[in-house]
């Protein structure tokens, strides 16, 4: 069974959530979990300017996504900041290249999942993550989200980014809020959520 982390980062917050998407998910026996990045499309320049060269660093190693690593796997958990409410357009633009696996109908019945991050609690978490079922529905995915079995999503003891839609991170302004252990947690249960699922479909 094969558990698929495609994710993009522009300043390494995503990127925490995802290897614990991963920890999550490889506590399933029989998951082989692969990570995965999508195309950066911002200039080296402007990524300079923005300040998020260094931080790139951290997964300059994770190949970049192809068609094929979406058509081997069983299960994609798909992770991406939010952009003015929305998934990345770098996210997007990669989605947008899948026009023939859809006509193939290749990923029809494969299980999809998402998780994202925000600056600010309110800033667009559950509707980055809605609208990117949207296209997850239009490729015939199974939906699977963030039960509230993690309960820890009810937490009112401070900030939370996790949703019955699927794990967050809130990030601060300028990025100085690192994933909190409920919002990693929350991600590790996400991952391991998806596994047996993915487990109970595929075996
Ligand atoms: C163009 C742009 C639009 C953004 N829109 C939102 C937004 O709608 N709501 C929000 O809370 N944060 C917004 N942010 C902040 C990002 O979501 C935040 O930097 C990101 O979640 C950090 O994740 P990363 O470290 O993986 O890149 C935006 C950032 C940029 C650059």
């Amino acid at each position: 069974m094969k558990v698929l982390i495609l994710f993009y980062s522009t300043y390494g917050h995503i990127f925490q959530m995802a290897k614990a998407i991963g920890e999550g998910a490889s506590s399933v026996d029989g998951a082989e979990v692969i990570f995965r990045r999508v195309q950066e499309t911002l200039p080296v320049e402007v990524l300079a300017s923005i300040g998020a060269l260094e931080a790139q660093k951290a997964f300059a190693d994770v190949p970049v996504v192809t068609l094929e690593d979406l058509t081997n796997a069983d299960a994609i958990i798909f992770g991406t900041p939010t952009r003015f409410g929305n998934m990345a357009s770098q996210m997007r633009a990669f989605l947008d290249s899948t026009g023939s696996l859809w006509a193939n109908g290749d990923l029809i019945g494969k299980v999809g999942s998402v998780f994202t991050s925000t600056a600010t609690q309110h800033g667009g978490q559950e509707s980055t993550i809605l609208s990117f079922h949207t296209t997850l529905l239009h490729h015939g995915f199974v939906i699977v989200g963030l039960p509230y079995s993690f309960q820890d999503q009810m937490s009112i003891d401070g900030l939370n980014g996790c949703s019955p839609y699927g794990a967050s991170t809130i990030t601060g302004g300028n990025g100085e809020r690192l994933p909190s252990e409920l919002e990693l947690n929350g991600a590790r249960f996400q991952g391991k959520h998806v596994a047996q699922i993915t487990k109970k479909l595929f075996s």
